[in-house]
């Protein structure tokens, strides 16, 4: 037994100069999507190491050694806790199962790899950590996340869940910026966790973030979600229709997401989510607590803080529209269309947003003032007039490409 696993550690370890790299994942009943991506992952990874949630009923397991031939492969079980501790497990485990490996690349069974993307290349540099391009599902675009860690057995994960790896060695959390591997997943819908109900699993994220910040009062990260994770429940219990709650909820939301919105600097995250904080805050404003004018406000905060996080934008100028306010929806089209390809983030990437809903409202806006009489010279006479056609073929091309918009969906 002992002998196999040596050999198995070395067949995963040399082949080439280049690094190792080791692909894990933890599950719970997902054979379905384990039979669909485990053959994708097994072209990827040298070898792999599957954690299984102790309550696992089908044949996961089964399915993981079959489908990983030849390729080493080793499964084990947990108890479930946390998905932080639950992910600081699997690290453990694969270093301690193939310590000779360079790299693990975290996933979870329902994503798959764009296999084309994987240059094992982008690894050269030896960095401690580095980040993939993870798109589908619930979210447009794409966001970048930390999800290659080095095989060196001083990773494990804070928090219950929306988790962040820490690395012992430096005490801190990971490196500011990220290296980028180019690597894309796509994650797909289906896993068991989908099939619940959101409201009932924001609830139970809410309740998780709420017991970390016994552990970590007022840590940026945790109070974000506090706040972000309370808007999202107050909108799924609109469609219940419990009026008090919703507003305690949102009222609740305001006041910490203003709060976090305040706390500057530090790392990319915390200032990804500084901007998000704000934009939700303005969101809670608009959706939950009808206060159109604080909404405003928040909408532009949030353009200060991160002029390309376009979701403010799109907002604001939607707001504009339905309040009428034709000519100042239209100054706003305009600037948005003058910023660049924004840059990808770590949630939330605005590229969407950037090729299909800026053209689709600059045209919205671009019409809206030409058949008012009032606005139309003040269009004409502006020096968008005359590019016009060019920002009209931008919407068109939008729609072609099927882009998915705000404005539509
Ligand atoms: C045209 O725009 C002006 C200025 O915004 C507004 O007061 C007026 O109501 C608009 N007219 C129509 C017909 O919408």
């Amino acid at each position: 037994m002992l002998a196999l696993a040596c050999l198995m550690q070395l067949a995963c370890a040399v082949a080439s100069d280049l690094p190792s790299l080791l692909v894990a994942m933890l599950a719970r009943d997902e054979e379905q999507l384990l039979r669909k991506h485990l053959p994708l992952w097994r072209d990827i990874g040298d070898c792999f190491v599957l954690g299984l949630d102790s309550r696992n009923q089908d044949a996961s397991e089964e399915i993981a050694s079959e489908l990983l031939v030849p390729k080493p492969a080793q499964v084990f079980h947990f108890d479930f806790e946390g998905f932080g501790s639950a992910k600081t497990r699997l690290l453990q485990e694969c270093h301690q199962r193939f310590p000779l490996v360079h790299y693990v690349l975290l996933v979870e069974p329902d994503m798959f790899p764009v296999v084309s993307t994987f240059h094992r290349e982008a690894l050269s540099q030896r960095e401690s950590v580095y980040a993939i391009h993870r798109s589908g599902k619930e979210s447009r675009g794409e966001r970048l996340a930390d999800c290659v860690f080095r095989n060196d057995g001083l990773w494990h994960f804070k928090f219950r869940v929306h988790e962040t790896p820490v690395r012992r060695a430096e005490g801190s959390g990971v490196p500011e910026r990220i290296s980028d591997t180019g690597w894309s997943v796509v994650e797909i819908s289906g896993s068991v966790r989908d099939g619940q109900s959101r409201a009932l699993k924001v609830r139970d994220e809410l309740r998780l973030v709420k017991e970390d910040l016994k552990d970590y009062p007022g840590h940026p990260r945790l109070t974000y979600y506090a706040g972000a994770l309370r808007y999202d429940l107050a909108m799924e219990l609109r469609e219940e229709g419990d009026g008090p709650k919703i507003q305690a909820l949102a009222k609740k939301a305001v006041k910490v997401l203003a709060r976090r919105s305040r706390e500057g600097a530090g790392s990319e995250e915390h200032t990804q989510q500084q901007s998000a904080a704000a934009y939700f805050c303005a969101r809670s404003y608009l959706d939950l607590l009808g206060n159109n004018q604080k909404a405003e406000q928040w909408f532009r905060t949030t353009m200060k803080l991160e002029p390309d996080f376009l979701y403010a934008r799109v907002a604001l100028i939607q707001m504009l529209f339905r309040q009428q306010r034709f000519s100042e929806a239209f100054k706003e089209a305009v600037d948005a269309t003058k910023l660049g390809r924004p840059r990808l983030r770590l949630f939330m990437d605005s590229g969407p947003l950037h090729v299909c809903d800026i053209p689709l409202l600059s045209s919205k806006a671009i019409y809206y003032m030409y058949i008012n009489a009032t606005l139309r010279p003040e269009l004409q006479s502006h020096p968008v007039w005359p590019q016009r056609a060019r920002l009209l073929a931008a919407s068109a091309a939008c729609e072609l490409a099927g882009g998915d918009s705000a404005e539509r969906s």
